[in-house]
């Protein structure tokens, strides 16, 4: 089996619920056709692949998107009574489905069910001559949901990787002058790292009941757990990790804080139903990667200069009682570009978000690099809430 990053090693397929990789991560948008533009154009994203009226879908249109080792399905209802179409009313764009490959979709389908999950599809094929696709799925928090895709012959996923037809029904594009251009000036976005819902006031801890015993995930032990909510977070947060570690959903909850915290803004404007906040897409290079989505007018949350007079002694101070090497990105290009640092016991991490995709607040992305830090910038979680608050306020939503 080829290594899929981020290197689940699917050695054995004795266990129905082994993920061996983020398939894809479906969004519902209003237009599909321009959504995939601005992807392509803001964060370097090839637009390759569709399936729409002319490969004979009548009901929704739906584009694949890809860059390194992730895939976005981007999907519009053409009717009314589309799913897609009544997502959108009611929420506006965002993501829909974070689907998992395994070695069969139908068990691990069926072990899901018999572990308590509620069906959102039953299991289905659709094959032709070059192999087939199994997708079965799962519902989780609010209107998101889990998929399983088992794939074989032309439409395994090593052969996706290596542009192969996502499945079938789907048809390849031209080569956009959008793709070629991104090739000359990649962005350098590798794979999800993790993914965070946020869920109502007092849920968290039925969700993360729920991704224990449907999907089998433990709770992720890492540095941010034992001072998980402070006076500034107006947030609780666990994480839930699946068994190999190959994907990591933090799931949040409101906190009581002095003004109205993110997390009640996102449901406020996501029809008080729990979804998607973030999605961290994973790079190599920080610097890089935010110089680019910067240069292509991504708008980032803007932090005081003040952050930079205090993060270098933190992250220092505990990189060195650890053992490890100071941080060695340029300190000047780090606070030049805006982004976000922060250390625990096993390195550090570089990471900056995005404001939200679309013109309600609700789903962003985060830009991240690890070097050896398994967390989720807990240190900077101060300094984000402020800067947040300042967003919000803007927004008229304090
Ligand atoms: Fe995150």
């Amino acid at each position: 089996m080829t290594t899929l990053a981020p290197a689940a090693k699917a050695s054995s397929s004795t266990d129905p619920l082994l993920l061996i990789d983020v398939d894809h991560v479906r969004f519902y948008v209003g237009n599909a056709k321009q959504a995939a533009m601005y992807y392509a154009h803001c964060f370097g994203f090839a637009v390759e692949q569709v399936q729409d009226l002319t490969t004979g879908s009548r009901d929704s249109a739906t584009y694949l998107l890809t860059q390194g080792n992730i895939r976005f399905l981007l999907t519009t209802g053409l009717s009314s009574q589309h799913a897609a179409s009544h997502d959108v009313m009611l929420y506006g764009d965002g993501v829909k489905d974070v689907a998992f490959t395994v070695f069969d979709a139908t068990k691990a389908y069926e072990r899901a069910i018999s572990n308590g999950a509620m069906s959102g599809q039953e299991p289905r094929t659709i094959s032709d001559a070059h192999g087939s696709v199994t997708t079965a799925t799962i519902r989780t928090y609010g209107r998101a949901q889990h998929t399983f895709v088992s794939r074989t012959g032309a439409y395994e996923l090593t052969k996706i990787k290596e542009g192969g037809v996502f499945a079938p029904g789907f048809r390849k594009l031209e080569d956009l002058a959008i793709n070629r251009y991104n090739r000359e000036h990649p962005c350098g976005l590798k794979y999800v790292d993790h993914l965070v819902g946020n869920v109502e006031l007092g849920k968290m801890n039925y969700w993360v009941k729920w991704y224990e015993n449907v999907l089998e995930f433990t709770m992720f032990k890492h540095f941010d757990d034992k001072d998980i909510s402070t006076e500034y977070s107006a947030l609780m947060s666990k994480v839930m990790a699946s068994g190999n570690n190959l994907i990591k959903m933090p799931i949040n909850e409101p906190a009581e804080g002095k003004k109205k915290s993110q997390i009640e803004e996102y449901l406020d404007w996501h029809g008080n139903t729990p979804g998607v906040q973030h999605l961290a897409l994973r790079t190599d290079d920080e610097l890089h990667s935010i110089a680019e989505l910067r240069r292509r007018n991504v708008e980032f949350l803007t932090l005081p200069d003040t952050y930079y007079e205090l993060v270098w002694a933190r992250v220092d101070k505990m990189l060195t009682e650890h053992g490890h090497k100071p941080v060695r990105e340029d300190h000047e290009a780090v606070k030049k570009l805006g982004i976000l640092v922060d250390a625990d016991d096993e390195g550090y991490l570089l990471q900056l978000f995005t404001r939200p995709l679309q013109d309600r607040p609700t789903l962003f992305f985060e830009i991240i690099c690890r070097r050896g830090s398994q967390s989720f910038g807990k240190g900077n979680f101060k300094a984000l809430f402020e800067a947040l608050e300042i967003e919000q306020g803007r927004r008229g939503n304090l």
